[in-house]
């Protein structure tokens, strides 16, 4: 095989949690009286939540202190983590799943890479807490994409070097963090198209065709 190990993002591209943290921002942004859309949302893909609300507050006439920033991205995250509540294994998708379990049978050490604090919490919800062999998140790093940082402490994990793994990501900063660390790269999703990356996946399952 041309990898010893993948590295999965977690949002959007093993589960779909988009809509979830849209609707979260979007009621803080409301409340804040800022313009904010499903097409300002995708900047945020794979940007930590405190680079995220920058991001937001970019829109905003007023400036902030760093404690009511602090505020805002822990009510963001209080009602976040109420809509996860809302998952279960039933919000993995079938083609999803299958893939998964087929790669489970082979010797490749399988791993996330997220910049998500919630990632525990994620993979508990949808039946996954004991599924990879590591899992490097936003709580263990304290740089996020498109820094490689948390893909680094991945390969890391599963004693690999980038080189001999393949980071599956669906945002531009996840694939330029991929590049930046050494690793390769297949693209889905929002970010499927970027030229950046080796490989370019209509669907989860087309993984198959890179493994070689
Ligand atoms: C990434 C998401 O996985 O995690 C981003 O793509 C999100 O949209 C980031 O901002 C941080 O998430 P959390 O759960 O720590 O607020
Ligand atoms: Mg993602």
């Amino acid at each position: 095989m041309k990898y010893r190990g993948i590295i999965f993002d977690l949002d959007g591209v093993i589960c779909s949690t988009d809509e979830y943290h849209y609707l979260a921002w979007k009621a803080l942004a409301d409340r804040l009286g800022i313009p904010f859309d499903r097409e300002r949302n995708n900047l945020l893909r794979g940007v930590s939540r405190m680079a995220s609300l920058d991001i937001i507050l970019e829109k905003s006439e007023k400036t902030y202190t760093d404690e009511e920033k602090a505020a805002f991205a822990e009510e963001k995250n209080t009602l976040y983590r109420q809509l996860l509540k809302r998952m279960s294994p039933a919000d993995l998708s079938d083609d999803v799943k299958t893939t998964l379990d087929a790669l489970r049978k082979t010797d490749l050490k399988l791993a996330i890479g997220s910049s998500s604090k919630n990632t525990p919490f994620i993979l508990e919800r949808i039946g996954l807490s004991h599924f990879f062999d590591a899992v490097a998140d936003g709580n263990c790093i304290t740089r996020s994409k498109p820094h490689p940082e948390v893909f680094l402490k991945a390969a890391e994990m599963i004693g690999l070097s980038p080189a001999d793994c393949l980071v599956v990501e669906d945002a531009h900063a996840g694939v330029e963090a991929a590049a930046a660390g050494g690793f390769d790269c297949a693209a889905m999703g929002d970010a499927r198209d970027d030229a950046r990356a080796n490989w370019h996946l209509e669907r989860f399952s087309d993984l198959s065709k890179c493994l070689g």
